[in-house]
């Protein structure tokens, strides 16, 4: 009783052996852990889960065995069938090779085996000896002549050495077509591989990526298993091999079972991806690389040179206290691009302070741009802040002053264009037709009234500093309108900012001027010159007349003492001339010269002279001071006849500059003949 419960505690015991070694064979690997599998050479498990039998280097081999042997009881019990997924990559700029090996070996110790052809599975004295209790099944992408390869893209079935027993170039049986397709090997992707045993017959089958297991076989072959493995114990693993030709070589994933029907297919989906080589394969030689960035620094380059010179064309002073004046500012590119680039086909004129350029803003306005340069940063800000009070100066006679701009040694100044040009060009020019005396008398009017505005009726007394024909303009219908007030005052900055200077135009400047400073009394004496100017169509100095009338003021005053002060008009004069206005101009002319400043009309009183609201006093030439002209004499003559403007002020001498340009003296007043 107790022997037969033995008996049957043995018997179970067997039983559940069995069972279970059964079960310890079958397997499933969706990509692998480093415990799954025994390695040696250069093979390892990666991160992501792939199998590396061989790295890229060359003459190396790698083999990874499942660690638990199959066994078997009887010959007649051995069968299995397993399916995995490989991948070759061909090394870049190499050829791909050797290969793999679905191996079934009596040992897993392979390291005295040797790499290249020998694919990692035997050696020299092993090769082709009965001794080694290995078949293999070897995708081959190498063609060894030694071995009989039939080519270089090949599965074969190996015993005990590597001349394949049977072989096949790599395809698979596509049901769909009906026949056999090639498999590159070496192409990179993801093959699927079948190997079945059972009943004497080992059959291989491959398959690409995705594609189902083909119906029949590549190579079925009938062997002993048993014969070769008389120990009855069969480690399962891969084999993997680089010579000269080198390849990555992968296996992806592996399911095993000793039945048939129960083994679990691979999920292509769950399978790690091969490992990319393509990012190495597409770099493009070093020469090419070097090119590309020279190539991206001489753009970059050319970027940065264009966008430093659109910087520098278009560059500005431009500082805090300038806010206020927002309005007023203009911005350098925008006159730029108003006046064509500065073209010479937009200048206007050339004048002491610079050059003036006719532009149009995108509104459609028509502008005149001054551009004056200037060293002198100090005193920029108070000019400013004149410059934008005189444009808020509203009155029909008196140009439009619309903003300024400022860059690094520049200022530009924008005022509306003056049609018609200014009333020098009528008087002196001989391709103008010579004005009228009507047209004359109104242009005074005009500027009278202008200039008594400044100094009455303006919120504070603006002084203009510069009064003469070429700086009053004409609009469209020929109204005298005075332009370029306070420039002569930022020659003044500009020049020599530490000094008071007089200035304004030889003939045209009070003889006080150069001692106490410049007042509306000065713009008056300014003003009678400019009468006479108009009235006598000539320049008040004119160096190359004879010396009586060299002086315009004086020559007017003898011609009055002659009695025959008419005969000072201008003999161009058109039209009709009333001799009593005439002659009531040229007083007038006389009387606001007058050497003696107290004695010179305010410009209101003017305007009521013109306008014979009220009489003129009892002047003759003999009165004080009247006739008197004291030239402010600086060096030599022909500078008494530029009709420019001059900064004439009391410290030490030095002249400086030729005709017809602005040109300053930190001087005076040598021949100062009183
Ligand atoms: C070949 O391998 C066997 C073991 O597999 C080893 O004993 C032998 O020394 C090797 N021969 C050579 C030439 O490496
Ligand atoms: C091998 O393939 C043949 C058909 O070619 C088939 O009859 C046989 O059952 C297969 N053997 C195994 C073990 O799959
Ligand atoms: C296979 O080989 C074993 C051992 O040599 C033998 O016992 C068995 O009968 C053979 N099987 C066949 C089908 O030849
Ligand atoms: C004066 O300006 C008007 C308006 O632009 C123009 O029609 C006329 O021709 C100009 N006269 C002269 C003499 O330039
Ligand atoms: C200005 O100077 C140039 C050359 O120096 C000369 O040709 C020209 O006649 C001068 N003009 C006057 C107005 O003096």
């Amino acid at each position: 009783m107790a022997q037969g419960l033995h008996l049957i505690w043995i018997i179970f015991c067997v039983h559940l052996i069995c069972i279970s070694s059964q079960q310890e064979t079958e397997f499933i690997y969706n990509g692998f852990r480093q415990e799954d599998l025994s390695t040696d050479g250069v093979a390892r498990i990666l991160p992501k889960g792939q199998l590396q039998l061989t790295d890229g280097s060359g003459q190396k081999m790698g083999h990874a065995f499942f660690k638990k042997p199959l066994e078997f009881t009887s010959p007649e019990s051995l069968s299995f069938s397993t399916q995995f997924v490989c991948a070759l990559v061909r090394k870049p700029r190499f050829d791909g090779g050797h290969g793999i090996a679905f191996v079934l070996s009596a040992s897993m110790d392979l390291t005295h085996a040797e790499a290249t052809q020998f694919l990692g599975l035997f050696n020299i004295s092993t090769q082709g000896s009965s001794s080694s209790h290995l078949v293999a099944v070897e995708l081959d992408t190498a063609h060894s002549a030694e071995f009989d390869d039939i080519d270089a893209n090949h599965v074969g079935i190996d015993v005990n050495g590597l001349t394949s027993i049977v072989s096949a170039p790599a395809a698979y049986f596509s049901d769909i077509e009906g026949k056999n397709e090639n498999i590159t090997l070496l192409s990179g992707d993801p093959i699927q591989v079948w190997v079945e045993y059972g009943g004497n017959l080992l059959n291989v089958s491959l398959a690409p990526h995705k594609t189902q297991k083909p119906s029949q076989p590549l190579l079925s072959r009938s062997i002993n298993l048993s014969e070769s493995f008389p120990d009855r114990k069969i480690f399962l693993g891969f084999s993997g091999a680089t010579g000269t030709l080198i390849s990555y070589q992968y296996i992806l994933g592996w399911s095993f079972s000793r039945k048939k029907a129960s083994m679990q297919a691979l999920d292509v989906t769950k399978l790690p991806r091969v490992p990319s080589h393509r990012a190495n394969s597409k770099r493009p030689p070093p020469l090419l690389i070097v090119l590309l960035i020279l190539l991206g620094v001489i753009v970059f380059l050319a970027l940065g040179a264009a966008y430093l010179y659109r910087r520098w064309k278009y560059a500005e002073v431009r500082e805090e206290w300038e806010k206020e004046y927002g309005p007023h500012r203009f911005s350098y590119k925008a006159l730029y691009n108003a006046t064509n680039g500065f073209h010479k086909d937009g200048l206007l004129g050339k004048g002491g302070f610079g050059e003036v350029y006719k532009g149009t803003l995108p509104s459609n306005e028509q502008v005149a741009v001054k551009r004056v340069s200037h060293d002198a940063e100090e005193g920029m800000k108070q000019f400013v802040a004149e410059i934008v009070s005189m444009g808020n100066l509203k009155h029909k006679n008196m140009v439009p002053l619309l903003g300024y701009c400022r860059r690094k040694g520049e200022l530009l100044l924008v005022s509306e264009y003056m049609p018609n040009g200014s009333l020098d060009q009528y008087l002196f020019h001989e391709e103008k037709p010579p004005f009228s005396w009507r047209r004359r008398l109104i242009i005074i009017k005009d500027i009278a009234s202008a200039l008594s505005y400044m100094h009455t009726g303006a919120p504070q007394v603006v002084l203009h500093r510069d009064i003469k024909a070429s700086n009053v303009m004409l609009d469209a219908e020929f109204n005298g309108r005075l332009g370029d007030f306070g420039m002569a005052r930022f020659h003044d900055h500009g020049a020599n900012p530490a000094t008071t200077a007089a200035v304004g135009t030889i003939g045209y400047m009070a003889p006080e001027l150069a001692t106490m400073g410049a007042c509306t009394a000065t713009d008056v004496y300014g003003f009678g010159a400019f009468l006479l100017e108009v009235t006598c169509g000539r320049r008040p100095v004119e160096p190359e007349l004879p010396a009586e009338r060299r002086y315009l003021i004086q020559w007017v005053c003898q011609c009055w003492k002659m009695a025959s002060l008419l005969g000072a008009r201008d003999p161009r004069m058109r039209g009709e001339i009333s001799a009593e206005e005439v002659e009531m101009v040229l007083k007038l002319g006389l009387l606001c010269t007058n050497a003696v400043t107290e004695l010179r009309p305010s410009m209101e009183e003017v305007v009521e002279y013109l306008n014979e609201s009220l009489k003129l006093p009892d002047i003759s030439p003999n009165s004080p001071g009247i006739g008197t002209f004291t030239p402010l004499m600086i060096g030599s003559n022909s500078l008494l006849a530029s009709p420019t403007t001059k900064t004439v002020s009391a410290s030490f001498y030095s002249s400086s500059s030729a005709n017809d340009s602005t040109f300053v003296t930190h001087s005076i007043v040598h021949g100062h003949g009183r």
